[in-house]
């Protein structure tokens, strides 16, 4: 089976990658050049574990080519639709361009029938729609079939929840559509992953509600956290005997600093303008607050760096260990850490960086912050740090060690994971967000 995969960012590259392991003729389609000759020598272009080796093995065995240009995808027995859909620059709503004009793009090479399949996440009703405009372009007509399947993959684990996904979800108007599908997930299907099989509304709400559910479970424990913040609790503690509850569980309950990344933020505040659109804008307001919540958190890091230093900001040296949303990953797309960097920068703060990962990113898009060789030299001579990404490398450090080139043993801990008493003992103050 030949399959297409349009859109090769940082969930088409490792989509591309994934159905060549599973044993596919795969082609990525990209209108970014860099992005492609990247690719084409299996490289990527942005940092994922696990995801360079498998492009280099399938670029070098002939499975997985990649090309800018759309009629090489012509012929695949199915096209899976990979772009992104970001938030619109003058309202909440995702930007639906990029899908719209890749499948109406693409439609144009469909002289046979054939499967697209949209990964996208887009506000429920687009695939409908969609579906008629595909019959309306392809030279193929109704042999043209649109499916939805969700994707669910995390940055940082992309290539094991591509591999390896917790379930499927097939949104579909025929068996043929089923059939190809069942094909295509094939290795995950024998291995058991659950399978849901609906119609196009579903499996794009499924999408919506899931992300929905993630940031609501963030928010709320971060809403429990500033209660713990006025009454002297610890949230840390709290969450554990929360997550005993097998009903709640542990996971996503972790206070901090809150959600950010290319998903959560942009696809509930999409959830949010979708409602309006449909007429159900009530059924959602409390997403209205999950966002609030969320970005309340990353003011709230500003605040504790202002107390630590006695509310004089200006001309006072900050290091920020982390500037990508999550350890292993170099995205930062509204990542917290950064958002919080800058804004202790536009307070006249001089402000290090460091990141494992994201510096060129980050360089890039915040390029008038200071950006340090690694965590020590970030954290030489600084008034305050702050911990707001988790990777493990700055959990592992040695705060006697860090001790020695701060000008003052003051450290903010965003994601509440430091090691508190060891701190401490190193002569640190320690604050972290929803603990004494
Ligand atoms: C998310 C969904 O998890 C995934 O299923 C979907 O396909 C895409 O969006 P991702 O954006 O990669 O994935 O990151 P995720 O691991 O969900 O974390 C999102 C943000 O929440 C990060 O900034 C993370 O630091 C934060 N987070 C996560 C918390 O603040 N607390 C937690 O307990 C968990």
């Amino acid at each position: 089976m030949r399959i297409s995969v349009i859109g090769t960012g940082y969930l088409g590259a490792v989509h591309a990658a994934g159905m060549a392991e599973l044993g596919f003729d795969v082609v990525g389609i990209d209108v970014d050049q860099a992005k492609i000759d990247a690719l084409r020598e299996g490289r990527s272009p942005f940092y994922e574990p696990d995801l360079e080796p498998l492009l280099r093995k399938h670029v070098d065995s002939g499975k997985l080519t990649f090309s800018t240009d759309l009629s090489d995808a012509a012929g695949a027995d199915v096209h899976f639709v990979c772009v992104g859909t970001p938030q619109k620059r003058d309202g909440l709503a995702a930007d639906m361009t990029y899908v719209e004009q890749s499948i109406e793009a693409l439609a144009a090479h469909l002289t046979e029938p054939t499967l697209v399949v949209g990964k996208s996440t887009v506000p429920v009703g687009s695939a409908a729609q969609l579906q008629a405009r595909l019959i309306e372009l392809a030279p193929a007509g109704e042999g043209a079939e649109l499916a939805w399947n969700p994707e669910f993959l995390r940055e940082g684990f992309a290539v094991e929840d591509t591999l390896r996904p917790d379930r499927l979800v097939f949104g579909v108007r025929s068996d043929r559509a089923e059939q190809l599908l069942r094909k295509v997930y094939a290795t995950a299907l024998a291995a058991d992953t659950p399978l849901v099989v609906t119609d196009f509304p579903t499996a794009e709400l499924v999408k919506s509600s899931a992300n929905a559910f993630l940031a609501t479970k963030i928010s709320f424990i971060n809403a429990i956290s500033e209660i713990c913040e006025v009454t002297g609790a610890d949230v840390t503690a709290l969450a554990d005997a929360l997550g005993h509850d097998a009903r709640i569980g542990r996971k996503f309950l972790n206070a901090g600093i809150g959600f950010g990344g290319g998903c959560l933020p942009k696809d509930i505040r999409a959830f949010i303008a979708r409602a309006g659109e449909i007429g159900a804008a009530h059924a959602l307001t409390f997403l209205g607050e999950v966002d609030a919540i969320n970005m309340r958190r990353r003011q709230r890091v500003v605040e504790i760096a202002g107390e630590l230093l006695d509310n004089h900001v200006s001309g006072r040296r900050v290091a920020v260990l982390g500037a990508a949303f999550k350890p292993h990953s170099d995205d930062i797309r509204d990542s917290p850490a950064l958002s919080v960097a800058g804004e202790l920068h536009l307070h006249g703060a001089e402000v290090s960086v460091y990141d494992p990962k994201a510096m060129d990113n980050a360089r890039r898009i915040f390029p008038t912050l200071r950006y340090a060789e690694s965590a020590i030299d970030a954290c030489r001579d600084a008034d305050v740090v702050l911990h707001l990404t988790e990777w493990p490398e700055f959990r592992e450090v040695d705060p006697a060690v860090l001790g020695e080139v701060v000008a003052q043993r003051n450290v903010v801990d965003g994601r509440n994971c430091l090691d508190r008493e060891a701190w401490r003992a190193a002569g640190w103050t320690y604050r972290g967000l929803g603990r004494p």
